[in-house]
């Protein structure tokens, strides 16, 4: 399993305007993020370019992968649309042939941006069962020791020397949040920006150790949304921002160039995303007062949804909204040298980081999916997000299978404990990893106390309308 890790966490990713501000009192200043010109594409040559392609461009010989793996994955693991090797493979992994000839399999952003919801895969829904609480790359020297061929050897030492470098950087105190944009920050320190050289010492200061934990966004949103990420800072070539997701190997422009002459089609496939439906029962009658209550409180903000709907793209500033500040104030791959470095580099050509001490209110297509909630995850339903102060400080979810069989209509999330201690009084180190602890840096559940004021009938109301849409 820790291998397995070892290759999913690598290829981790990771307008300003003054114009027409809904007037949403004197104590929110949203700022609207404009619509840019975006590549078209081929949404179908986008999925196969996914779940083929070798866009992590390096990772560990398939004979070793498949001596310790095995190289068939369970079905239900499995996707359509695969060659070669990869048609037996897990979803989050791509087998595919270097320039020097080893066969080697690697992460694709499926690790990150699929998951299972009933017990079927959902591509899209972001991951939140994978465990990044440990450094695995202490288990590389051993994985070493059972290669022999030559050419093996030299791939996965590439492999090696990028993994070791990201490996401390990369780590969370919790099951479920990835250090997807502390993982961007390192890689890119490790680059030089103008040929995209990796440098095995760092060529800016690294981001801090401390990995800050996101939530992986649903892709869906991406139809919707005018910028990437939750502090907005994607902005220009939507197409050129994904590709960074596979900075870990790619050593020159000239092959940056060749991924990217194709994430247009992948941009169309994210963009052709819809979330999945909710067949648990709704009561309609509710729903429908939930909807007008929705309309009136949290419309401004997030859109109205159904016939005539639209979706007003805007960010709030952190103070604003209340939630944990520390990566809509410029943590990991949003500090200032960071960005600095994507402008120069051929990234920046086409598409700009603009980070905002704001967070994108985001679409909330397919919310009901999507537990836990907040940028940071801290929130473990809609219930709880819609009455701050009933938020649990410690919790964990029950179920540690990944199959996404406990979500609970009755919550709007995946049953949990709320539980009377935090990490540090875990003496489990097992046990320790499951409790999401609030009281940690950048792991504040607080803010966004726009459902407080709401009548226990309104809140009910709201949360059987979320579940609608
Ligand atoms: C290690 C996990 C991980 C991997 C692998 C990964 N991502 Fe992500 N992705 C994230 C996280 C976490 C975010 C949110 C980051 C933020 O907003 O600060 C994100 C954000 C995004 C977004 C923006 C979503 C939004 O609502 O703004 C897109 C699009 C995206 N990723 C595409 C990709 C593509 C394409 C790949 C593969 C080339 C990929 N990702 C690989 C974790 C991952
Ligand atoms: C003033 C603007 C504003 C209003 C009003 C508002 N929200 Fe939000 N909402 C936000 C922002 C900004 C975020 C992102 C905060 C973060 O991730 O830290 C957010 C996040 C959310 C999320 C979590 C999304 C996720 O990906 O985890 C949900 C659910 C949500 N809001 C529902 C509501 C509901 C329901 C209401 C009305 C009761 C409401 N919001 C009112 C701005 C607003």
């Amino acid at each position: 399993m820790r291998l397995l890790w070892i290759s999913l966490l690598l290829s981790a990713c990771s307008a300003k305007s003054a114009s027409v501000v809904p007037d949403m009192g004197a104590a929110i200043h949203a700022i609207p993020v404009a619509a840019e010109p975006q590549r078209g594409g081929d949404s179908a040559a986008g999925y196969r370019a996914l779940v083929n392609n070798g866009y992590v461009n390096c990772g560990i010989p398939y004979s070793l992968y498949a001596k310790v793996f095995g190289a068939n994955a369970p079905a239900a693991d499995q996707l359509p649309g695969r060659d070669g090797h990869n048609a037996t493979l897990p979803f989050g992994q791509t087998a595919f042939t270097t320039k020097s000839g080893v066969e080697v399999v690697t992460a694709n952003c499926l690790g990150c941006h699929a998951a299972k919801l009933g017990g079927t895969l959902v591509v899209g829904l972001g991951t939140t069962t994978q465990d990044f609480t440990q450094d695995p790359t202490s288990q590389l020297a051993f994985a070493a020791t059972l290669i022999t061929d030559a050419a093996e050897k030299a791939e996965f030492d590439r492999f090696a020397a990028h993994a070791t470098t990201v490996g401390p950087y990369s780590t969370t105190l919790t099951i479920g949040v990835t250090a997807a944009d502390n993982i961007a920050g390192i890689l890119f320190a490790h680059r030089d920006p103008l040929t995209l050289a990796w440098s095995p010492t760092a060529l800016l200061e690294p981001p801090p150790l401390y990995g800050v934990p996101v939530d992986v966004p649903p892709w869906w949103r991406m139809k919707k949304k005018n910028a990437m990420f939750y502090d907005g800072a994607g902005r220009g070539d939507h197409a050129r921002i994904m590709m960074t997701a596979s900075v870990l190997c790619t050593d020159s422009v000239a092959e940056a160039q060749e991924i990217d002459a194709y994430f247009g089609d992948v941009r169309a496939y994210i963009t052709s995303l819809v979330p999945p439906v909710n067949a648990t029962p709704i009561d309609a009658t509710r729903a429908a007062r939930g909807k007008s209550v929705f309309d009136a409180t949290c419309a401004s903000c997030h859109g109205s949804y159904g016939d005539g709907g639209s979706y007003p793209n805007l960010m709030i500033p952190v103070d604003e909204v209340g939630t944990d500040p520390v990566i809509g104030n410029g943590a990991a791959q949003f500090a200032d040298r960071f960005v600095d470095w994507f402008g120069k580099s051929f990234y920046g050509q086409t598409a700009r980081l603009e980070p905002r001490p704001a967070y994108y209110a985001p679409p909330l297509d397919g919310i009901w999916a999507t537990a836990p909630y907040l940028h940071n995850g801290s929130v473990p339903s809609l219930a709880a997000l819609l009455d701050s102060p009933s938020r649990p400080r410690y919790w964990r979810r029950r179920a540690t299978d990944g199959l996404g069989n406990d979500y609970d209509p009755a919550i709007g999330g995946f049953a949990f404990d709320a539980l009377d201690h935090g990490q540090d009084a875990e003496p489990d180190a097992t046990a320790r990893r499951r409790i999401y602890d609030t009281t940690k840096t950048a792991y504040g559940n607080g803010g966004h106390t726009f459902g407080d004021a709401l009548s226990p009938e309104d809140r009910a109301a709201v949360l059987e309308y979320l579940k609608t849409l």
